[in-house]
């Protein structure tokens, strides 16, 4: 399993200045808020469905989807960024967790989402992680993943050669391994280009 100690400790330090990297749009996370607001487009939510963020940060992909209409409840494994989370969102229920346990019963959530922190997953925990959203998800949810991401290893080689020195190199996917994570739990995945850096995947069950 990852190190998730390591990974909160690391989140727990940079959550009072995330923000503000983001909006710098350094290295990896260049173009977040454009790539956020794309793909909110990807997911069709009604007023009034709950909506579950994995990973939710400081809640800025969330926020998108509670102007739509959304419940919003967040998941996260660092305490710092549920704590300011809570700052800017008093009203959502936040919730000390990860992608392989999440604190939330059996199908009680109409959609999930999650952005820039799948790659924290190691790739042998990729089914787990969307067995274990889909199974807090109601019949009919779907799950959508947005994340610096890649068509493939061409355009992965890219990016990282246009980043230079800005790239940092952790656990990112491409599509075609995702996709395999996905049949591997019976689920369909839709890819979608949000920049050289970002894509999104749009999961949901195959019909039976
Ligand atoms: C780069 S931030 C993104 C935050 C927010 N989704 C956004 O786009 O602004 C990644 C977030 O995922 C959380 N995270 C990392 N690994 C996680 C895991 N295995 N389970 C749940 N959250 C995780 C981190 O604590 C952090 O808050």
């Amino acid at each position: 399993m990852a190190d998730l100690s390591e990974t909160r400790r690391e989140f727990d330090l940079w959550a009072d200045s995330y923000e503000e990297d983001v909006r710098k749009g350094l290295g990896v996370l260049e173009g977040h808020d454009q790539s956020l607001a794309k793909a909110t487009g990807l997911l069709s939510v009604k007023p009034g469905q709950s909506i579950l963020d994995i990973g939710v940060g400081t809640g800025a992909f969330a926020a998108l989807f509670e102007e739509r209409g959304a419940k919003v409840t967040g998941v996260d494994l660092s305490l710092r960024m549920l704590e300011l989370a809570k700052e800017r969102h008093p009203d959502w229920p936040l919730f000390d967790g990860h992608f392989l346990a999440l604190p939330l019963a059996d199908s009680t959530m109409d959609a999930a989402i999650s952005a820039f922190a799948f790659h924290h997953l190691e790739t042998a925990e990729r089914p787990d992680a969307l067995r274990e959203i889909f199974r807090v998800l109601r019949r009919g949810g779907a799950f959508l993943l947005v994340d610096i991401l890649f068509t493939d290893q061409a355009a992965k080689d890219l990016a990282r050669h246009r980043l230079g020195d800005q790239w940092e190199e952790e656990n990112y996917a491409v599509f075609p391994d995702i996709a395999r994570a996905a049949a591997e739990v019976g689920l369909a995945a839709a890819f979608t280009r949000l920049s050289d850096l970002h894509g999104a995947v749009l999961f949901e069950a195959r019909e039976r």
